[in-house]
């Protein structure tokens, strides 16, 4: 007997991405609209890299594929659960990783700027030593490992769960000798000597009136994750103070600062504030060299 589900990969993306429409969800965990979560669950599911013309053309849906991609879709219709838990998997930077709820979702715009290698950021600055502070899953401290192929790279997070599965994707990229874990509170996880030539943070800096009104997708992320306070700089602000010792003479910080930038411009106006623009337009990525933090640290 012939089975009736949509067999092309092209017709099963169609199929999941109008359930998705449908069904008025939250695209903001690594994708951002239907048709882009659409094709991660089938892709991944069907365990593709990539659709080319001939996969379009030739590749058939198998009958156990199709009902776990419809399985899978309807889970995350009912729960509203992101789809990088439900699979277990999340893209950042250009590599995979393992992801589950002890972590946010990777999305930072950080992630395109690694890609580039800062570029022109760095100029023709030697890079040895990285810090990522807050690592959550560790994804940023992997990509810079990756993309930097001699360099070290420090991490640190206050969640315990969180250095879990960091550790995981260190394993799994054989990244063991190159990026060491630390636990604690910011800097006061590493030795008060240690600095580093580039400095890299998404840190919490979501504020308490947004967190109120987040979309449910983001109930299942840890809330220290998120939680910068009552404008969403109190640990933004720890770090602008904190950050130049632990840099090198002509070290460099990149921080993520989302829907707290204009919390800071609008703290500290006088301050020459440098954003990197991402991709979709956004300007929500800080740059300050170390002479820069010197100049400003005292004004936060
Ligand atoms: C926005 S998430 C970023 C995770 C990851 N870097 C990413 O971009 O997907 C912030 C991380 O900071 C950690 N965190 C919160 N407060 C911290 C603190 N005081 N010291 C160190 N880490 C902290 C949280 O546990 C969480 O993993």
């Amino acid at each position: 007997m012939q089975e009736v589900y949509p067999k092309t990969i092209i017709a099963c993306i169609e199929y999941v991405e109008k359930k998705f429409t449908d069904s008025r969800l939250f695209f903001g965990h690594g994708t951002t609209n239907a048709h882009e979560e659409a094709s991660w669950l089938v892709m991944s599911v069907t365990e593709l890299e990539e659709i080319t013309l001939e996969i379009e053309q030739t590749f058939v849906v198998q009958l156990p594929q199709y009902l776990s991609i419809e399985k899978l879709a309807e889970l995350r219709i009912m729960t509203r659960k992101p789809l990088a838990y439900l699979l277990g998997e999340s893209w950042f930077s250009g590599h995979k990783f393992y992801i589950d709820e002890r972590v946010i979702v990777p999305r930072s715009h950080i992630g395109e700027h690694i890609r580039d290698r800062f570029h022109p950021w760095l100029g023709i600055m030697p890079i040895q030593s990285a810090l990522d502070l807050c690592t959550g899953s560790g994804c940023i401290a992997v990509a810079m490992a990756l993309a930097f192929c001699d360099i070290t790279v420090d991490a640190v997070d206050i969640s315990v769960e969180a250095l879990d599965v960091a550790r995981k994707n260190i394993e799994r990229y054989s990244l063991d000798k190159r990026v060491r874990l630390f636990q604690g509170d910011l800097f006061d996880a590493l030795t008060p000597l240690s600095s580093y030539d580039l400095i890299v943070c998404n840190p919490p800096y979501v504020s308490t009136q947004i967190i109120q009104d987040l979309p449910p997708e983001y109930r299942f992320e840890p809330a220290v994750a998120f939680d910068g306070g009552a404008d969403g700089l109190d640990i933004v602000c720890r770090i602008l103070r904190e950050c130049s010792k632990h840099l090198t003479n002509s070290g460099r910080l990149f921080m993520e600062l989302g829907s707290a930038a204009m919390e800071l411009e609008e703290k500290s106006p006088k301050t020459p504030f440098t954003w990197l623009t991402s991709s979709n337009g956004e300007s929500a990525v800080l740059t300050l060299t170390k002479q820069e933090l010197i100049k400003i640290q005292e004004r936060f």
